[in-house]
């Protein structure tokens, strides 16, 4: 007999992971997941110490000895929600463009008009540090509850060195003190400033920010919106591979809105990820494979925009590990992991299994934070306990909170 932290116990259903083998290598079908049912984990220092039947886990590490029981009886543990796209750090409110668009206006009139980024720029000049820090644990919060544990989040509402710094600066701030694990990343190249010509404000970014972001220590990685109108590809270029020469590592807002190159791009330049891709084509997506760059998709966007879905089928087929996130952000008000994993099943054709995946262990490879996102022995104790007996009521249950409670390295967070 042994002592953990934490016992959950009499669980319907574990979910560890995707069976060993499975896609991306091997088959994306059914009897994708590794199950135990009647089962229980527990938890030693944070981390996964057992996994398999209830009745076993709980002899080997009694709950009454625990600091933590949970009895899960009729429920589902799966492993935390890696969110690993997402803009959560803003102010000001734009759901009035909600009604524009409802009425028919285009997501990049509206831009060009200076609403949309723009005003949210605006709004994240005026507001303090403190300010961004509230509203960002705010929505940190929702996720937790929403049951996300790891959850990157972008600048880019700054497009000055002075403001980049504050959002990356909150970031720092609200992490420290949130038990969500954030993944912070620059995105200087969010959008091209009021009045600036497009290479003179590159410049900048190359210059003055990424010197500046590399000074700071906070972000880890480096994104870029390369589309139509905003940043081309050689100017995405410029600014990815001087990120890298700063010491972070790329990720591509890609084919988006329209199919200019930013996937080949994301290849050549070796981003951990490729977000968005309602515009790919399969050979974009073969090259994802070849080099190892996870394809991400967002289909709240594509929802919030009546626009069409990235083709996830083409990328399944093409074997490449696909992850989902919210891209949660003024545009895309949605803070939850379990409508992503919603949209995947009924708007992309994905099956539970595959959007319960893209939701955690293909979300992790997109962070470069492999060990997240399984629930193996060894591994970090983030669970979400879903108030149903299998995973799969998850996306069944669209527009609902289906998490009870979750875990975050082996303690009740939420
Ligand atoms: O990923 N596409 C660019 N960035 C965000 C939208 C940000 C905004 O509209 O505020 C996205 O969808
Ligand atoms: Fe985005």
């Amino acid at each position: 007999m042994a002592r953990a932290e934490t016992v959950v116990h009499d669980a319907a259903e574990v979910v560890v992971g995707k069976r060993e083998g499975a896609w991306p290598g091997g088959d994306a079908g059914d009897d994708l997941l590794a199950v135990h049912e009647n089962a229980g984990v527990a938890v030693v220092d944070g981390e996964v110490a057992m996994v398999g039947p209830s009745d076993d886990v709980c002899r080997e590490y009694p709950p009454e000895n625990a600091e933590t029981a949970y009895e899960a009886t009729g429920q589902s543990v799966v492993p935390g929600f890696v969110d690993p796209h997402t803009h959560a750090v803003f102010a000001g409110d734009r759901s009035d463009e909600f009604e524009a668009k409802l009425r028919g206006k285009q997501y990049q009139e509206i831009l060009e008009e200076g609403g949309g980024i723009l005003r949210t720029v605006r709004a994240v000049r005026e507001a303090t540090e403190d300010e961004l820090v509230a509203n960002l644990r705010e929505h940190l919060d929702a996720m937790l509850a929403y049951g996300s544990t790891t959850v990157e989040v972008k600048s880019g509402y700054g497009l000055d060195t002075e403001t980049e710094l504050k959002l990356l600066s909150a970031i720092e701030t609200a992490a420290e003190t949130h038990a969500v694990d954030v993944v912070p990343t620059f995105m200087g190249a969010h959008a091209v400033p009021e009045g600036m010509d497009t290479d003179a404000y590159v410049d900048a970014v190359v210059d003055e920010q990424l010197p500046a972001v590399a000074d700071q220590g906070v972000a880890e990685f480096c994104d870029v919106f390369c589309e139509e109108g905003v940043f081309g590809v050689e100017q995405s270029r410029r600014v990815l591979e001087a990120s890298v020469d700063a010491g972070l590592t790329p990720k591509v807002h890609a084919e988006e809105l329209a199919h200019i190159g930013g996937t080949e791009l994301a290849a050549e330049v070796g981003a951990t990820s490729a977000d968005h891709l309602l515009h790919s084509t399969r050979a974009d997506v073969d090259g994802l494979v070849e080099n190892d760059v996870v394809p991400v998709v967002l289909p709240g966007t594509a929802f919030g925009l009546g626009a069409e879905y990235a083709d996830a089928q083409e990328m399944l087929d093409a074997g490449a590990p696909v992850a989902v996130a919210t891209d949660f952000n003024p545009n895309c008000h949605s803070r939850s992991m379990g409508f992503a994993q919603s949209l995947c099943c009924v708007e992309m054709g994905m099956t539970p299994a595959q959007s319960l995946v893209a939701a955690t262990e293909h979300a992790a490879l997109a962070l470069d934070r492999p060990a997240r996102g399984r629930l193996d022995v060894g591994a970090p104790a983030d669970m979400a306990i879903v108030d149903a007996p299998s995973h799969v009521h998850v996306p069944y249950q669209f527009g609902e909170n289906t998490v009870d409670a979750v875990f975050k390295d082996g303690t009740r967070v939420a």
